[in-house]
């Protein structure tokens, strides 16, 4: 009990005839970075207005360190950092003017806002130009502001609404490990909502997989990557001919080989170390010259979620 963030229990929003988050039963544990994961129009952002109590259910409940989103919005907002779609910054305040702002409304003391504005903005790598208007500033920067001022209050939750939408892969990748290492330091729980799936993969403990308000699967990134099928390998080279396809068709891990314009695809019934399967495979005697192992990405159960779900509605 005491160990849940945010709990849901049949929470359900309308919008006229638009059902945009249909009976979600969710637990997010307290610690974790949770990704909530579903293509456009799934309810992602509905979600997270519903949590921090800035919409009311149609029906259900929802709760978040057990303060109900309906009744105890005040509570939630104050343990609550979130970035929104819109960033919420003050575009002709500097950095540190933004932070400070938010700092005073938490009305935190001087001093500690001072503190908390140079470890935010050092550890975002903006403390040399704290000085600076944001309105100037890249994107990538701003939202690494936005970060910080979800943050400037120490909320042991944090809420980001697709943190990296509309950044180049670099800044994605250099906003994703400043806030995984600033995760990591002061052991908040993350609620994040994202489309990207390198970014649930590479930050997520546990993912819900939404779509059209409905959550279609609740995991951690790589169970949910095993449910997607069997491991596979696939070696680029020469000489497969039948009898080596037949030796390989023998082998008790090899669930099913298919050779496709000089490429072997070996379908295997666990994860495996290749190199006994190379040896027999040059031993019977082809040639090897690359071999890749794969495994189902998270894109891949994505999209078989999602393609499972509409042939069901
Ligand atoms: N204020 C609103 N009025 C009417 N319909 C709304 C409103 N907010 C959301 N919706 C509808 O609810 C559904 C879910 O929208 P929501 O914004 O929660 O999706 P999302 O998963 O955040 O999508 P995206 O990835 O595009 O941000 C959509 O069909 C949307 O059109
Ligand atoms: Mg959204």
């Amino acid at each position: 009990m005491n160990n849940i963030a945010i709990r849901t229990e049949n929470l359900t929003r309308d919008f006229g005839s638009v059902r945009a988050v249909d009976h979600l039963n969710l637990e997010v544990p307290k610690g974790i970075v949770f990704g909530f994961l579903g293509p456009n129009g799934s309810g992602k952002t509905t979600t997270i207005r519903l949590l921090l109590g800035l919409l009311d259910p149609t029906e259900g409940r929802a709760e978040v360190f057990g303060y109900d989103t309906r009744t105890q919005a005040a509570e939630i907002r104050e343990r609550a950092g979130a970035l929104l779609e819109h960033n919420g910054l003050y575009e002709r305040l500097s950095a540190q003017d933004n932070l400070d702002y938010f700092g005073r409304i938490y009305r935190m003391p001087a001093a500690e806002r001072a503190a908390r504005i140079e470890e935010l903005l050092t550890h975002f790598g903006l403390w040399e130009r704290r000085t600076q208007i944001v309105k100037d500033w890249s994107k990538g920067m701003q939202q690494k502001l936005a970060i910080a001022r979800a943050l400037m209050h120490r909320p042991p939750l944090v809420i980001l609404d697709e943190p990296t939408s509309g950044l180049d892969p670099i800044a994605a990748a250099s906003l994703r490990d400043d806030l995984l290492s600033l995760v990591e330091q002061e052991g908040v729980t993350v609620f994040l909502n994202t489309h990207n799936l390198p970014e649930a993969e590479k930050l997520c403990s546990l993912v819900g997989v939404i779509r059209q308000g409905k959550l279609l699967a609740v995991d951690s990134p790589d169970r949910l990557r095993a449910q997607g099928g069997s491991p596979m390998v696939e070696i680029t080279g020469s000489g497969f001919t039948d009898d080596v396809l037949a030796m390989l068709r023998s082998r008790p891990e090899v669930a099913a080989v298919e050779v496709t314009n000089g490429r072997l695809r070996l379908d295997l019934h666990e994860q495996i170390e290749v190199g006994p399967l190379v040896t027999a495979i040059v031993t019977a005697g082809a040639q090897v010259e690359e071999i890749r192992k794969g495994s189902a990405s998270l894109e891949d159960v994505f999209l078989t979620l999602m393609r499972e779900e509409s042939q069901e509605a």
